[in-house]
């Protein structure tokens, strides 16, 4: 998608790191923005940085949550009548050995990370489709969505899931001859807010991995080492939509562990660790 003036961007995580620079990248093309988070007072700081007279809607709402996502999409198409690109972004992170992960922790994680990117799905695509214009989405996976990371497969698996699950979805609006495109945003460490997620942790989904503190701070470390910014990522992110490119890898020093996994799988061999 090309021409993003007076065009309408969805972003959800909007409130913090990628989403956040995503907005004042959409607002620097002059689209209109909608923009949600679970966290208002976030949300208000992202609306704070935007060039005086964007237009931007503002909306607390839980990607968890398949009503607060519906509702989003009514606001969104009752305020402007259209969605022209949405960014499924909001996402949460926990770390710890599997067998020590908490149910409350997979519910939690695949509920915001893959739960929140099939909600923006059921809520905007068919609107989409009634639409007729030219749209894309963009859902925000990981290169944890492409390799297996020991101490995150809780991520991991709501990674992998956001990848495949936008393969399916590219394939089905080609089938269908959809105006409508598709990218997956798959990043490696970038310092942002995800290494503090528990911030925004249901207190119903408290029960911690016993080892996660010990875990996280390896998390922050590795977050905080991550050689481009937030503000880059969005940057590449942008370019890839106006040159409509599926697969979004920021951090080229990923491919080899990418290349070595592929090759683990057709050669039947056991699995290469990424990080060792
Ligand atoms: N930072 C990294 O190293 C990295 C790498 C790869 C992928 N990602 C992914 O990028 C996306 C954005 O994360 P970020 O790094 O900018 O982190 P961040 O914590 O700075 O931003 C995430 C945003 O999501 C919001 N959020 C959390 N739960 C929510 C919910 N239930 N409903 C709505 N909003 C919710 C948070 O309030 C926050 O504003 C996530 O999907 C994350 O998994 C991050």
């Amino acid at each position: 998608m090309k021409d993003l003036k007076d065009k309408v961007a969805v972003i959800t995580g909007a409130g913090s790191g990628f989403g956040r620079e995503l907005a004042l990248l959409c607002a620097a093309e002059n689209m209109r923005l909608v923009l949600a988070d679970i966290d208002a007072a976030g949300l208000e700081g992202t609306q704070a940085l935007l060039p005086a007279g964007t237009a931007a809607l503002l909306q607390r709402c839980d990607v968890s949550q398949a009503d607060s996502v519906q509702a989003l999409a009514e606001r969104t198409y009752a305020q402007y009548g259209a969605a022209h690109l949405l960014f499924n972004n909001a996402g949460v992170a926990v770390a710890g050995p599997t067998w020590t992960t908490t149910t409350d922790e997979w519910r939690w994680v695949l509920g915001v990370n893959l739960m929140g990117v099939v909600h923006g799905v059921q809520a905007f695509v068919p609107r989409m489709l009634a639409q007729q214009d030219e749209c894309h989405v963009v859902n925000t996976a990981s290169v944890a969505g492409l390799l297996s990371v020991p101490a995150s497969s809780v991520y991991c698996v709501s990674k992998h899931g956001v990848v495949t699950l936008s393969e399916c979805l590219h394939h089905e609006l080609r089938a269908a001859g959809a105006r409508i495109h598709v990218s997956v945003l798959c990043p490696a460490f970038v310092n942002t807010g995800i290494a503090d997620s528990g911030r925004h942790r249901p207190p119903e989904l408290s029960a911690a991995n016993p080892l996660a503190e010990a875990y996280e701070a390896r998390v922050r470390k590795a977050v905080r080492s991550g050689k481009i910014s937030a503000a880059e990522v969005a940057r590449i992110t942008m370019d890839a939509v106006k040159a409509d490119r599926f697969y979004i890898l920021t951090h080229p020093n990923i491919k080899p562990a990418i290349e070595a996994r592929m090759r683990d799988i057709l050669d039947e061999r056991a699995p290469t660790n990424p990080m060792p």
